[in-house]
């Protein structure tokens, strides 16, 4: 791996619910996976040496630099938004894939490097483009967008209460160019009580993060493509951050399980209902007590599984 994009712990990345990702896909070995998050390659690393060679790792992320991480793992990467996934893998392999992986947001490295913009702890350029093909910049948003339109993404995108005050701060602080200003900006538009409950340019930062990356339609197509594309008993593992991107895996994957009535843990369907999917998981999983400890990003994550059903 390279040294350059390691943080002082060494980890570009630490992977989250690696043994439940592992477990989920054994049954559907030998086959290939979709990486559609790559990453740090913690997840394909993982899968690698489970499985070793009955599995074949394709790793997609928007990211040059996670790339690298590809590269270096000796897996086939691409470059390429999820949201087109269909278009950027099915040319490269030979079979329909055995399971698709996605693990949202951001990785570690992304937030670490003060450079890329995402953080509100670091002062950096107002950037938060994942990769090269994002249609704007976070500056864009902070210094163009209607105060209506800066509301808007941050009570949908950043479910953020005070969504009014904080866009009416910003436009009032015009022009805003760092990190570290638009955190300050925020912070003094917030009551005292606010203040104290947790960074409060937190929920902003979200926002304005997933509107520049239109991450919930990158979802939203990402997993549909999945769900067409693994081959009939494959599965689609989706690990979320927040209740917007999992709420979309959660909808499709009951969509795509309507009409089955079957227990999770029987093999195949038997209630003869026509469904696409059967959902693995009722219950989402979520991360160990020792795991948040030792991890506190796990704190959050939250993994779905649906497997596809013969036609
Ligand atoms: C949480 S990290 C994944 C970490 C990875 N599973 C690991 O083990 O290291 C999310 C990664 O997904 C990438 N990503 C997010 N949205 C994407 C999209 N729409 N298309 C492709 N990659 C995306 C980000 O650039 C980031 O590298």
């Amino acid at each position: 791996m390279n040294q350059d994009r390691r943080n002082e712990d060494g980890e570009y990345h630490r992977a989250v619910l690696l043994d439940e990702v592992a477990e989920l896909l054994a049954p559907v070995m030998p086959g290939i996976v979709i990486d559609a998050t790559f990453g740090g390659g913690g997840h394909s690393r993982r899968l690698l040496d489970e499985f070793g060679a009955e599995v074949t790792v394709v790793g997609v992320d928007r990211d040059p630099e996670a790339l690298e991480q590809a590269r270096e793992l000796g897996v086939v990467a691409v470059q390429g938004n999820f949201e087109d996934l269909s278009n950027i893998v099915l040319p490269i392999i030979e079979e329909p894939p055995a399971g698709v992986l996605f693990d949202f947001g951001v990785s570690s490295h992304q937030l670490d490097e003060a450079s890329r913009g995402f953080s509100y702890r670091n002062d950096g350029p107002l950037d938060m483009r994942m990769g090269p093909d994002a249609k704007h910049q976070a500056s864009d948003l902070v210094n163009d967008w209607s105060e209506s339109d800066l509301v808007r993404i941050l009570r949908d995108y950043g479910e953020e209460p005070l969504a009014r005050r904080i866009s009416r701060a910003i436009v009032e602080s015009r022009p805003i160019n760092s990190t570290a200003q638009l955190s300050t900006v925020i912070a003094q538009a917030m009551p005292a009580a606010r203040r104290r409950a947790g960074h409060p340019a937190r929920r902003t930062f979200q926002a304005i993060r997933i509107a520049v990356n239109d991450e919930l339609d990158a979802v939203r197509s990402g997993i549909d493509q999945a769900v067409d594309m693994v081959r009939p008993g494959g599965r689609v593992l989706a690990i979320s951050y927040h209740s917007l991107e999992d709420r979309i895996v959660k909808q499709r994957f009951v969509a795509g399980a309507a009409g089955c009535t079957c227990p999770p843990d029987l093999p195949v369907c038997g209630c003869g209902m026509t469904a696409e999917l059967r959902v693995l998981t009722r219950k989402p999983i979520r991360a160990s007590a020792a795991e948040v400890e030792s991890n506190n990003r796990s704190r959050s994550a939250v993994l779905r599984a649906a497997e596809r059903l013969a036609a």
